[in-house]
């Protein structure tokens, strides 16, 4: 595998998980070159979910690449799955198992320049809001408290806008937040916090607000192409989505480490497309040779962010669209693993 990722490297496919977890954490050199410049050590937490992995694998590469070697990457956790704690400390990353509810315990973590903050708690809501608002509260709360003066780049969403329409221009940071549901009024109180102890001790912050994130074994592309390849409809309620590969998520989460400040501030982070739900099933219709089958009718509004400021800052995501949809379509040929953890993107009301 090449040191480096850019666009005239991408594979033209994937076949296996040692592959994708490769692809998904080989850092930019953009990403080389600003970790040349980054001081101190980085703390990850919530890196036993669906992305903090990867963050922690390019982090530790993107540093020993720019000759960093001294610097530490601490990966902390709860670590629910053994695996994925067995996988970041082959890869040079410094485990910490920690409940991030426990502000004894979170006092105790080891110092850190630098925090990518991505502990959260979405599906479940219904049957455990309380743990939820702790989760996307209480914890931030606790770790601002633990990290002043640290950069710290605290993971959001884009569920914090309202739905907007899909031949409008997207929510941009300027938007109000608007959250429908209890999930994205907990993400809302989530930055809040985080802003609040921004603030309070100037601790540098960067509210990431991400909207879906793709990788082969999960996301909006992995849900439609599953419902194709099964013969099951496609529900076009939530006719628009936007999208992002998770490697370019990662890269830029590293990069945002460079836009830390006070007061918080937030910035969107998704790709440069409006895209049509029907035209991503029709997408995997051709590669399975199915008609793809739906349900509902197209919204006039959507969930989607305009991410032109990380357009400027970063430049344009490296995988294209048509590049995802056809990963996922080799990668659910050949029977290619699943979270089984499915977005729920549909959802119009905010109940996940
Ligand atoms: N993936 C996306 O497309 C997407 C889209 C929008 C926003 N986001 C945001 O980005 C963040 C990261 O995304 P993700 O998909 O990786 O989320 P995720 O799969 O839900 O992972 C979050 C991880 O946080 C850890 N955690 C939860 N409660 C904890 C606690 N009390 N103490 C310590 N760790 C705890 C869990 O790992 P352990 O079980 O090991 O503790 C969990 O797997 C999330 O906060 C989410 O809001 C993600």
């Amino acid at each position: 595998m090449k040191p480096t990722i850019s666009w005239s490297t991408l594979p033209t496919r994937i076949d296996n998980e040692a592959d994708l977890d490769d692809l998904i954490s080989t850092p930019s050199q953009a990403v080389v070159d600003f970790m040349s410049g980054l001081e101190g050590d980085v703390a990850i937490l919530g890196i036993g979910g669906k992305v903090g992995n990867h963050v922690g694998i390019m982090t530790r590469r993107a540093l020993d690449l720019a000759g960093k070697t001294e610097h530490k990457v601490f990966g902390i956790s709860r670590f629910s799955e053994d695996a994925k704690r067995e996988q970041l400390e082959r890869a040079g990353i410094e485990t910490v198992a920690c409940d991030l509810l426990d502000a004894a315990s979170v006092q105790k973590l080891p110092k850190a320049q630098h925090v990518l903050f991505m502990a959260g708690r979405k599906f479940g809501t219904q049957d455990r809001s309380d743990l939820t608002w702790a989760i996307n509260t209480l914890a931030p709360g606790f770790v601002a408290d633990r990290y002043t003066g640290s950069n710290l780049v605290a993971f959001s969403t884009g569920c914090v806008y309202d739905l907007v329409p899909v031949n409008g221009m997207g929510a941009t940071e300027q938007f109000a937040t608007a959250p429908l549901g209890e999930y994205a009024n907990s993400a809302v109180g989530r930055e809040q916090i985080f802003s609040y102890y921004a603030r309070r001790d100037n601790t540098p912050t960067c509210l990431f607000r991400l909207n879906y994130s793709i990788d082969l074994r999960y996301g909006v592309i992995r849900d439609i192409g599953d419902k194709v390849y099964a013969g099951d409809s496609v529900n076009l309620d939530m006719g628009h989505v936007n999208v992002i590969w998770q490697g370019d998520v990662v890269q830029r989460a590293l990069l945002s480490l460079g836009l830390c400040q006070v007061p918080a501030a937030p910035i969107n982070i998704t790709g440069p497309e409006t895209v049509s739900v029907e035209y991503i099933a029709r997408r995997f219709g051709t590669f399975f040779s199915k008609e793809p089958q739906f349900s509902g009718v197209p919204a006039e509004t959507a969930l989607l962010s305009n991410a032109a400021k990380s357009f400027t800052l970063f430049g344009y995501p490296q995988v294209p669209l048509e590049t995802m949809i056809e990963w996922t379509a080799e990668w659910i040929l050949q029977g290619g693993g699943s979270l089984n953890k499915p977005t729920h993107f549909e959802t119009r009301d905010g109940n996940y």
